[in-house]
């Protein structure tokens, strides 16, 4: 009989720096409410010119493979939109700067903000293969949108990190899930552009009704009922997507819509992301690890997790929390990830957003020290030198 399989650890790394939304509105001249109220956002986070998704993901993953050792990895499942090269996978910059086994498969995963689902769902069914072996999974991404466009103020960045193995320690993430995929055009991002071009309001229709679909697939397959579940964690662009989502089920599954209902279905799940902003696929697992590090005592609850990748690809999972699970996390070293980032001026922030495009002239340093664990130090000869402010613990773990 295969055994459950799920979450065995989990972390979370963003940015060094970030932008509040107050001194966004600010200078743009926007009423402050209609981020903080209407897409229900405080601030987001902006990666210096030394970080990008290798740099958050071996802050996430490091401590991982600290705790466990590297050992039992035989996958490594990088999903990201934000990738640093259009052939090698930013998984195989990670392996060297926190040590990662030879013996493991490295590859990247790319569907929009569903590309971590994917990554994680692959992981699991490589875990039910050989349970003896773990797979690290990654999602981590950098939301860029053009400056002064709509979109602006649901940018962000950041990086969970997964230790996906048998009899996990976290959260078992049971078989059945709801699919569904179409191919639309509501958020895409060309290979010659660092910002992403987005139909705004077709892109929120479009999440719903994906949702919708993936959760009727879902029930079709024996999936429980949505009052079957304690908390919903929802792909979050903008914090109040995951409000309009929950609203959306609930009316289409035919029950009760009230302000109670979705603010209980939906506590704690959204503290991260109001933080941080849109981090594409790492958010529904930003949504995740809040919920997980809240206060409330989810052991044995069933937890719902909705993911949405624009394109379009949306899956609908069902998770239980295990005993003791709250024993493993990393809430503290969480919160430290969010709290301590180094606010940005405005001037500051649009500087960092125009500097970063990708025609350089294949040699330079990174500009400033935004002083993570893990550094981008620049460029030589086209490629990218990183560089980490402690050893990999492969020394420690003796690989
Ligand atoms: N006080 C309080 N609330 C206010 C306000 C004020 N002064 N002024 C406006 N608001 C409210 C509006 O009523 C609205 O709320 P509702 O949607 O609940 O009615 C909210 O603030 C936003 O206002 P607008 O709709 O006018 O905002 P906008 O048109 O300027 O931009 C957006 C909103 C379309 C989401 C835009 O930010 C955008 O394009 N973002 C990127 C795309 C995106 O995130 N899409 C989400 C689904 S796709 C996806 O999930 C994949 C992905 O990650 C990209």
């Amino acid at each position: 009989m295969t055994p459950a399989i799920g979450i065995h650890d989990l972390a979370v790394a963003t940015s060094r720096h970030m932008l509040t939304h107050a001194v966004l509105a600010d200078r743009l001249g926007t009423d402050p409410a209609k981020y903080q109220r209407g897409l229900g956002q405080d601030a987001m986070s902006i990666p210096g010119d030394d970080e990008d998704v290798v740099t958050m993901a071996a802050a996430a993953a490091a401590p991982i493979v600290e705790r466990h050792g590297a050992s039992r990895i035989r996958n490594v499942f990088f999903a990201t939109e934000t990738g640093v090269d259009e052939s090698k996978c930013a998984g195989l910059y990670l392996h060297s700067l926190i040590g990662l086994p030879s013996q493991a498969r490295v590859v990247e995963f790319k569907q929009a903000c569903y590309g971590g689902t994917a990554a994680l769902q692959l992981a699991c069914a490589a875990v039910a293969r050989d349970p003896s072996r773990q797979a690290l999974v990654i999602a981590a991404d950098i939301a860029r949108y053009d400056l002064d466009s709509a979109a602006e103020p649901t940018q962000g960045a950041g990086a969970v990190a997964m230790l996906v193995s048998a009899d996990p320690a976290v959260a078992v993430i049971d078989p059945v899930s709801g699919l569904f995929s179409s191919d639309i055009m509501d958020f895409w991002r060309p290979t010659y552009r660092s910002t992403a071009v987005v139909d705004g309001r077709y892109s929120v229709s479009a999440y719903l009704d994906a949702i919708e679909h993936a959760f009727d697939d879902f029930r079709r397959l024996g999936g429980a009922d949505l009052r079957e579940f304690e908390r919903f964690c929802y792909h979050q662009p903008f914090t109040k997507m995951a409000f309009k989502a929950h609203r959306h089920l609930l009316e289409h599954a035919g029950l009760p819509v009230t302000d109670e209902a979705v603010d209980a279905a939906l506590a704690d799940t959204t503290d991260y992301n109001r933080a941080i902003g849109n981090s594409y696929t790492a958010s529904v697992y930003m949504a995740l690890a809040s919920v997980l590090d809240s206060t409330s005592d989810l052991t044995g609850r069933r937890i719902a997790l909705a993911s949405y990748g624009s394109g379009c690809v949306a899956e609908f999972l069902s998770l239980t929390a295990v005993d003791g699970y709250r024993e493993q996390l990393r809430s503290e070293a969480n919160r430290a990830a969010i709290g301590n980032r180094n606010p940005l001026s405005y001037s500051e922030y649009r500087s960092l957003h125009t500097d970063r495009t990708t025609a350089h002239d294949g040699s330079r340093a990174s500009t400033g020290d935004s002083g993570g664990m893990y550094r981008l130090s620049g460029f030589e000869e086209h490629k990218r030198i990183y560089h980490a402010r402690q050893p990999a613990f492969s020394a420690k773990v003796g690989h």
